[in-house]
């Protein structure tokens, strides 16, 4: 069983958020912590060797990973937080709306964990994912949001068939306070929304989460002695993705 003094972990998305709160947890319990993302700032306020990237970007993904490996001698987990949540009805958006949302939360997520899958099987390590209560429960208006998560889900499910033996953890997170999930949502389209959900009653009292709590379960996925491929995070009152 890997602890997490001895875990060499790559966190992608740990500017904010939960990806955020996984590398300052992990570096606090004593792991050692390369954090990605594309705002360097951000991650240089964490106890963290740096690697600014975008996983969009396919040369990026490749690097993230080499330079994580390069930093550690190693990886023991990887983890991926990266997420885009455009509040977007499904009939305004465009193919480069759907092109963005794919390429940051599926695409991006399929080319990181290739490219560490490797590096994970020979450490024995594991890599956990953050997918959402929002695939099987979708809300309107994060159509684009909900369809990707429901892809993540797929390739979490193919991941070990290509690289047999590679532990996946699937998260499955309920709604989280503290992050930047909803940060780009412009306030018109959300008074839109919000009438749109209070009218077909969709908008409950609602439990939410910290980003320590999901952090903490992320930790434990990585360093539990039994292998865990699915986890629920979820506030028992939660109804909104
Ligand atoms: N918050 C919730 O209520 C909630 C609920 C269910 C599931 N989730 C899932 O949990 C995960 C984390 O969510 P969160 O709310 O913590 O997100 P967040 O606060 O918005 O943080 C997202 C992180 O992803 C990074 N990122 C975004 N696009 C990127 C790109 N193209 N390349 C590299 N990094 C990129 C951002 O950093 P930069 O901008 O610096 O690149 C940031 O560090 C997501 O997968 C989300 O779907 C969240």
């Amino acid at each position: 069983m890997t602890t997490p003094d001895d875990l060499r972990l790559l966190v992608v998305g740990a500017s904010a958020g939960i990806g955020r709160a996984v590398a300052e947890r992990a570096s606090g319990a004593g792991s050692r912590v390369v954090a990605s993302a594309r705002r360097a700032d951000r991650l240089a306020e964490l106890d963290a060797h740096v690697v600014v990237g975008d996983v969009t970007d396919d040369d990026d993904c490749d690097r993230i990973v080499a330079e994580a490996v390069a930093h550690l001698g190693g990886l023991d987990g990887v983890v991926y937080t990266v997420g885009a949540s455009p509040l977007l009805p499904l009939a305004d958006a465009t193919s480069a709306d759907w092109q963005r949302v794919f390429a940051t939360n599926v695409i991006g997520a399929a080319r990181i964990i290739s490219a560490a899958a490797p590096h994970l099987l020979a450490a024995d390590g594991r890599a956990v994912v953050l997918s959402s209560k929002a695939a099987a429960d979708p809300f309107p208006h994060l159509s684009l949001y909900s369809t990707s998560k429901v892809a993540l889900d797929g390739l979490l499910r193919c991941l070990p068939k290509e690289f047999p033996g590679l532990r996946v953890t699937r998260v499955v997170v309920g709604n989280t306070t503290g992050t930047e999930f909803a940060d780009a949502w412009d306030p018109d389209q959300l008074d839109e929304s919000i009438s749109h959900w209070a009218e077909i009653g969709v908008l409950g009292t609602g439990g939410i989460m910290t980003v320590d709590q999901v952090a903490e379960s992320v930790l434990f996925a990585l360093t539990s002695s039994a292998y865990l491929p699915d986890i629920a995070v979820i506030d028992h009152e939660t109804d909104v993705p």
